[in-house]
């Protein structure tokens, strides 16, 4: 096992960033590093020490997950880096089982990720909670379903008014939907809103839409100009666009879609229950192509499963193997939507990673059962734990962090 600490000052953080930073171009400069700082402490950035040199990194964001129905403190993995030069030694296990250990100790039942490479976090108890994938809408088949007047406005906003004005949007949402990340001003500012020199030639852009006066939705996108024999094939590619109502859903959307000049409307992360899907008339146009989004590790498992809401259905009793976090590794009674330790007879055998698929109601028992990552010991328990974690709308992460 190597040495894992946390972080004491500027330097060792960046030397810890400088881990990942090795396998990106350019690497992080000075700036963007003391940047990121303001939403990852240095306490928060864990660095691996071989001889006192620093060999690999591992951070962990402060924030909030939307779950079904509440909200729950979360470990943000993020930063994951070893060495080239001491790959494959145990580096990483070191720096995940410290980790995991500080996210427990700090109280956040649950930590989420998402992975550079799917075979990479399973062994550390992290499973697939949510999909996404890239819609594209070719201009000439962007037509909705149904006819279509918004009843608002769209108006472009300064990067100042948008902080203003974004984040209720955004957290109205993010009431309904699990999977979404809580976003303090900072997150706003230095993520969302900051417009970074090096992107001048596609800047990011920012659009309200207002209905009888009230901001119900919004956008951030960029435009990327192209031209073939003489017509224009350019690209708006929306980092997100948001309504707090279905009405504001739709204005927002019509508006992107009707820019003029675009050969295409690009949405990068959209999950699978996108409101495009239906909104449009021919949404096979949009050629989805559905993968892995976040990856969800549950911590505490009592904590998290006694955070979120569930459907209906009586006691369910799920015998969890976990070898890394011990404390979780035994049987759990759900009853009455907590979750306490039992020594009754389990219905279900499940390692903690298939029940972090589960967790936010993406990945169904049915699915875990023909992965044959869920073992039913009573017949029927897989259909009654669908029935409790089942969750509507579908986890939604609107950025990779
Ligand atoms: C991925 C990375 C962090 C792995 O670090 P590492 O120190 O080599 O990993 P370890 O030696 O601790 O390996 C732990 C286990 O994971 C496995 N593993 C590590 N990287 C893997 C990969 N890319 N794919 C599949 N398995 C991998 C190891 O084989 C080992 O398996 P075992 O426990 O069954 O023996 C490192 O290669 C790296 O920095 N890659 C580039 C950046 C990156 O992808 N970071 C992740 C960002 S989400």
């Amino acid at each position: 096992m190597f040495d894992v600490r946390p972080c004491a000052d500027q330097d060792e953080y960046s030397r810890a960033i400088g881990a990942i930073g090795q396998y990106f171009n350019p690497p992080p400069s000075n700036e963007l590093l003391v940047l990121f700082s303001r939403t990852l402490p240095h306490e928060r950035m864990h660095a691996a020490f071989e001889d006192g040199r620093i060999v690999g990194g591992a951070g962990a964001f402060p924030f909030e997950l939307s779950v079904p129905g509440g909200s729950l403190p979360c470990g943000g993995i993020t930063g994951v880096g070893v060495h080239p030069t001491h790959r494959r030694r145990g580096v990483l296990r070191s720096m995940m089982d410290t980790q995991l250990r500080d996210v427990h100790e700090r109280g956040e039942p649950i930590a989420a990720l998402w992975a550079s490479e799917e075979t990479i976090y399973g062994r550390f108890g992290y499973g697939i909670a949510a999909w996404a994938g890239e819609l594209a809408v070719p201009h000439e088949w962007d037509a909705f379903a149904r006819p279509f007047e918004p009843d608002g406005m769209t108006r472009f906003v300064t990067a100042e008014e948008a902080g203003e004005l974004f984040p209720p949007i955004y957290d109205a949402v993010r009431r309904a939907r699990p999977g979404m990340t809580s976003r303090n001003e900072i997150w706003w500012a230095d993520r969302q809103l900051r417009l970074p020199e090096d992107e001048a030639d596609a800047p990011k852009r920012f659009v309200v839409f207002e209905a009888g006066g009230e901001p119900l939705g919004y956008a951030i996108y960029r435009t990327h100009s192209s031209w073939e024999g003489g017509s224009s094939t350019s690209r708006l590619v929306v980092r997100e666009a948001l309504g707090a109502t279905p009405q504001a859903t739709a204005g927002i959307w019509r508006f992107l879609l009707d820019v003029d000049w675009m050969g295409s409307v690009e949405v990068p992360l959209a999950p699978p229950d996108h409101p495009l899907f239906l909104l449009l008339a021919s949404p096979r146009r949009m050629r989805y192509r559905m993968g892995d989004s976040l990856w969800v590790r549950l911590v505490d498992v009592p904590a998290a499963l006694s955070g979120r809401a569930y459907g209906e259905g009586g006691p369910l009793v799920l015998e969890v193997r976990d070898a890394m976090c011990e404390w979780n590794d035994g049987r759990w009674k759900l009853v009455g939507g907590e979750c306490v330790r039992t020594d009754e007879e389990p219905d279900l055998v499940l390692d903690v990673a298939a029940l972090g698929s589960a967790y936010l109601g993406a990945v169904s028992f049915t699915q875990l059962r023909e992965a044959q990552t869920v073992e039913e010991l009573r017949e029927g328990a897989v259909a009654r734990a669908d029935a409790l974690f089942a969750w509507r709308p579908l986890p939604w992460c609107l950025e990779i962090f």
